[in-house]
């Protein structure tokens, strides 16, 4: 699902990449768009739904339109895929290829290799809340935020089982009591069953201060989805930008993923041919991995990192390369 605008560019490329280390993938196209949804009302069809549902991987490139202000496109596309597949792990890793892509001016704490773990099914983004006396100076907006025992408690479980050496859970539990309230019980019930793993808390604002003070003390992040997506436009830009970031979308029950890079359509530059590719590139490498094919994944990677080493990467990146050329230049180096 390519979508709209960069998503347009940057999915067959990954596709590209996929097709050249070899894995044996049948691929289904949805022109699911802005135009479509213009031409129709309609988000996606209920029949390429089903399909959608039966599949066992989705690519997805980004979505959204100028000309479609109307929040139904997005919530009836992206959201809903994350919700109704129930897609509740939202793994966001940052790591740094190259040093020269740092903004840090400290290279000792330039060294970065996380994994923001965000919860992707609940909190701000459920859609409760509205508008009371709309239009006037009396108006009330709510927008409720939800956090259920069982989604806090398989994020955070998630979380731990993911790291090797340290979870750090990120939460705003000093205002926001409630949600904070109930992070904090699972979190500290869940660290008790890992022992072997160190734990820490910190408030979100404190997160993002540190993340950029000092990324490279940072291992695995656990938070709530809002928290998460913030915090993870700020690790994406620790480490190249957002054009490098990939994304999973993860059921881990039901195996079901969607593989999505952070960036959106990019409406200022897309069309061009200069979108950088390699956060839908590496994104299709979480995807093959999580298909079970970790040496693919690991192909894919070293030939991302070796072409940004190499200065073989679009112009956000410091080469000169289109979009495709830099996707060529992935695939040139899956066989080193
Ligand atoms: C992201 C995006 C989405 C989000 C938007 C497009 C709803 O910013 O994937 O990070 O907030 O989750
Ligand atoms: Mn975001």
């Amino acid at each position: 699902m390519p979508c709209d605008g960069a998503g347009k560019e940057v999915v067959p490329e990954a596709v590209k990449v996929l097709r050249g280390v070899g894995a044996d993938l049948e691929f289904e196209d949805f022109d699911i768009d802005a135009d479509s949804y213009l031409r129709t009302g309609v988000a996606i069809p209920d029949a390429t739904w089903k399909d959608l549902q039966a599949a066992d991987s989705i690519l997805f490139g980004a979505v959204g339109d100028p000309r479609v202000p109307d929040p139904k496109y997005l919530h009836g596309v992206l959201l809903r895929l994350r919700f109704e597949l129930d897609l509740y792990v939202n793994l966001r890793p940052a790591k740094l290829y190259d040093d020269r892509l740092s903004p840090l001016r400290r290279e000792d704490r330039r060294k970065v290799d996380l994994v923001v773990v965000r919860e992707n099914t609940e909190g701000a983004y459920v859609g409760m809340g509205g508008r009371f006396k709309q239009g006037t100076p009396d108006e009330i907006a709510t927008q409720e935020d939800i956090n259920t025992y069982a989604g806090v408690t398989r994020i955070v479980e998630y979380a731990f089982g993911l790291a090797k050496r340290e979870v750090v859970m990120v939460d705003k539990s000093n205002a926001m009591t409630y949600a904070g309230g109930l992070w904090q019980e699972r979190w500290k019930a869940i660290a008790k069953a890992h022992p072997n793993l160190k734990t820490r808390h910190l408030f979100v604002d404190a997160a993002a201060m540190q993340l950029v003070k000092d990324p490279s003390q940072f291992e695995v992040i656990v938070t709530g989805n809002l928290f998460g997506d913030i915090l993870s436009d700020l690790t994406a830009e620790l480490v190249g930008g957002m054009g490098i970031a990939p994304s999973a979308n993860l059921n881990p029950k039901t195996g079901r993923g969607l593989f999505e890079p952070v960036h959106g359509t990019a409406p200022d530059i897309a069309g061009k041919g200069v979108v950088n590719p390699i956060g839908a590139i590496l994104s299709a490498g979480m995807m093959i991995r999580h298909l079970g094919h970790r040496e693919m994944a690991d192909a894919i990677e070293g030939a991302v990192e070796s072409a940004i080493r190499a200065g073989d990467c679009t112009r956000d990146l410091g080469g000169s390369l289109s979009t495709s050329q830099a996707g060529d230049a992935v695939v040139k180096r899956l066989k080193d």
